[in-house]
């Protein structure tokens, strides 16, 4: 699918809430599905991966209803899971295929989990690996990718696990496997990455052990969860309205987890105009409302490595920041990027320098110098071409970069937006953007 957008000839003004968070929405379906009795979600995302977990979550033999807006979701308890009866599907979600790899692995029954082209493409050995010291028989292809073919093993052995890098999907996959290991399974990490899983669980009745652990044979009891507004989703708007001059936004409900929140200190260190107001816990997640106005003394700026976790999703679109803003913006220990749901450094430095964007890219990272966007002489006419390689945050990025070209910017390999945020065209409008599917029509 390709979106089309103009220079945009108005500042972004209003207020919105961004799509419900996807980290935060995969977790609460899978402990609501393991935990006895009904649980309630508020507010969960309803895209493309929320909706791979959901099915997968009701073929493992949850019950799944909406009453006015609100998930019902009543668990099977935590071993009560009953053998799927075909592939689980995770669709474009590395969260669901890694968090579900956990469970699975310890179930009486066999399973499969298949996953399209980008997902099977991706390292599974990283969750293999200490799946197998823990006792799981897991098949992956020779290159360490899905298909996933899980022998189920009740009786893992607790494990104490050093990640080799910061990872949520792996140390939740390892930490949910731990339920139903022999004594405690611990997982310690280089830097902290989102913590949504180690403050979800004691909300479902299952304290952590000190050292990032649990303890094996621990049960979940239903519970209620309100899902925050993404901050990842959040920050194309926060960036948006950071770089187009006159913009003054408010993002609402948003989650700050400082495990998440790095792009705020981003934002502060480059100059921007970012507010976090009315800072309050929906449960054990920190929100608050977020308002963005344009300022002119924002800068590029150096990410220091220690904060590249806490916001290694918003990477795209900061990228696509600091090439219209005056000066360097440097990136380094970020070499997960090209191991996401595409090679993200690649993608992203092969559109900006399309654009004419001066950059010099690195294995773990990129140098931007930013300034005016360009447009290729052959494009001028029918508008320049960028790819966002099916990748949703990439294309996202693009669309909001291209607020700021000079011409039209039609942006392909936009299909998969609806992984994480089904309503992004229609936000942006609704902030004043210039966005529209090819064609004409809704995206
Ligand atoms: C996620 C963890 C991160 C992140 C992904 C969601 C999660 O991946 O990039 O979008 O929900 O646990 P890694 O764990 O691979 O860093």
């Amino acid at each position: 699918m390709i979106l089309v957008t103009a220079p945009i000839d108005a500042p972004l003004r209003g207020t919105l809430q961004p799509a419900g968070d996807k980290s935060i929405s995969h977790r609460a379906l899978i402990m609501a599905t393991l935990a006895s009795g009904q649980s309630r979600i508020a507010d969960l995302l309803d895209s493309e991966d929320v909706h791979a977990t959901a099915s997968a979550c009701r073929q493992l033999g949850a019950r799944i209803e909406v009453e006015d807006g609100v998930l019902q979701v009543t668990g099977t308890g935590e071993s009560g899971l009953s053998a799927p009866a075909g592939v689980l599907d995770m669709g474009n979600s590395g969260t669901a295929m890694r968090l579900f790899s956990g469970v699975l692995a310890a179930q009486d029954f066999n399973s499969e989990l298949i996953g399209d082209e980008s997902l099977s493409r991706r390292p599974m050995r990283r969750i293999v690996e200490p799946l197998t010291r823990m006792g799981a028989r897991i098949e992956t292809t020779d290159s360490g990718t899905a298909p996933l073919r899980i022998t189920g093993r009740p009786g893992l052995q607790g494990l104490d696990f050093d990640l080799p890098v910061a990872s949520a999907q792996v140390k939740s996959c390892l930490l949910l496997a731990g339920l139903y290991a022999t004594g405690i399974t611990r997982v310690a990490e280089p830097q902290l990455s989102r913590d949504h899983t180690e403050r979800m669980l004691p909300v479902f009745g299952v304290p952590l052990q000190p050292g990032c652990g649990v303890q094996g044979g621990s049960r979940l009891t239903a519970a209620d969860i309100r899902v925050p507004a993404d901050i990842s989703s959040a920050a194309f708007f926060i960036c948006a309205a950071a770089m187009i001059p006159g913009s003054d936004v408010t993002l609402r409900n948003v989650g700050i987890n400082p495990s998440r929140d790095g792009i705020l200190r981003f934002m502060q260190a480059a100059g921007a105009d970012v507010e976090a107001l009315n800072r309050r816990m929906f449960g054990q997640e920190p929100v608050a409302d977020i308002r963005v106005r344009y300022s002119e003394d924002i800068r590029g700026a150096d990410i220091p490595e220690e904060w590249i976790p806490s916001l290694i999703d918003e990477l795209p679109i900061i990228m696509a920041l600091a090439a219209v803003i005056p000066g360097t913006t440097r990136i380094r220990g970020a070499a997960e990027l090209r191991v996401k749901e595409s090679d993200r450094l690649a993608v992203m430095a092969q559109g900006l320098a399309r654009l004419g964007v001066a950059l010099q890219e690195y294995e773990d990272g990129i140098d931007i110098d930013g300034g005016q966007l360009g447009i290729p002489q052959d494009e001028l006419n029918d508008g320049a071409h960028v790819d966002g390689a099916g990748d949703h945050r990439c294309a996202m990025s693009f669309c909001i970069l291209g607020q700021l070209a000079p011409a039209q910017l039609r942006v392909g390999g936009c299909s998969h937006i609806g992984t994480s945020y089904p309503g992004f065209s229609r936000h942006l409008q609704q902030l004043g953007g210039q966005v529209a599917p090819a064609g004409g029509g809704h995206d």
